[in-house]
């Protein structure tokens, strides 16, 4: 069976009550005409339970982040048991602007990745590489490696989704060329056949994030090792139909 269409939302720290409430409506009220897709939404922590039962029951929500172990004293976190105990189902781990910002270290997502997964959430796990990693021909180099580590954290990777994010291509406008993409995304299969398994290879799921809009779903959707998108600033608007209608 192939690879079903996986279209993520990240709407990262963006949001009030009214736009939220304006943003659900939008998704409520679109007409999604993709008839194999899974489609799931990442609002900030706070608004994850009004989202998630104000949601139409075939979109799913995300957490963007959660703690890489057992909860107890770690102030302003938040555990990956909560998530779990909310019936929140995903959460997007190793997102480029956390590594950048926060210091995540390939290790810690990981250990993240990991965790989250033992306690039955499912993950978006990101990668990619920055502007200078790609111009000096390292590009398969770090995906790999921060695949590596999270390879060698985890055994079943069957409720993983992983996320190529070129950080060049992240709010920029600047959307990776369908050539492009496919070449990554290939070339990570091609690790995970060689590195995990070819079975882990086949039927993971590999999207695509950065700049990712309406006009430029379709092309990079029919991409054979393209298998769906997370999307930022797009996710906040009514062409975020479109992008999920990208999958039929
Ligand atoms: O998680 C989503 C990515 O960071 C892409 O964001 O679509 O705003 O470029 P963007």
């Amino acid at each position: 069976m192939g690879r079903t269409f996986f279209v993520g939302g990240n709407w990262k720290c963006n949001g009030t009550t009214e736009q939220v409430e304006k943003i659900v409506k939008t998704l409520n009220d679109g007409k999604i005409t993709a008839s194999n897709v899974e489609t799931v939404v990442s609002p900030p922590y706070v608004f994850l339970p009004t989202v998630k039962a104000s949601l139409r029951p075939e979109i799913q929500v995300a957490a963007q982040n959660c703690w890489v172990k057992k909860g107890g004293a770690f102030t302003g976190e938040v555990s990956a048991e909560m998530l779990a105990n909310l019936g929140v189902p995903w959460v997007i781990l190793g997102h480029s602007e956390r590594r950048a910002l926060l210091g995540e270290s390939n290790e810690f997502v990981g250990d993240k990745v990991a965790y989250a997964l033992a306690q039955g959430l499912k993950v978006i796990a990101c990668v990619g590489e920055t502007l200078e990693q790609r111009e000096a021909g390292s590009t398969m180099e770090v995906v790999s490696a921060q695949t590596k580590a999270i390879a060698d954290k985890i055994t079943d990777w069957t409720n993983v989704v992983i996320a190529y994010e070129p950080v060049w291509a992240i709010g920029t406008g600047k959307v990776a060329t369908p050539a492009q993409a496919q070449e990554v995304h290939a070339n990570l299969r091609e690790w995970l056949k060689t590195n995990v398994s070819p079975e882990v290879a086949e039927t993971t799921r590999i999207i695509y994030g950065g700049s990712v809009t309406g006009a430029s779903a379709n092309e990079l959707a029919a991409q054979p090792d393209v298998d769906g998108f997370l999307v930022g600033g797009a996710s906040l608007k009514p062409e975020f139909i479109d992008i999920i209608n990208a999958a039929s």
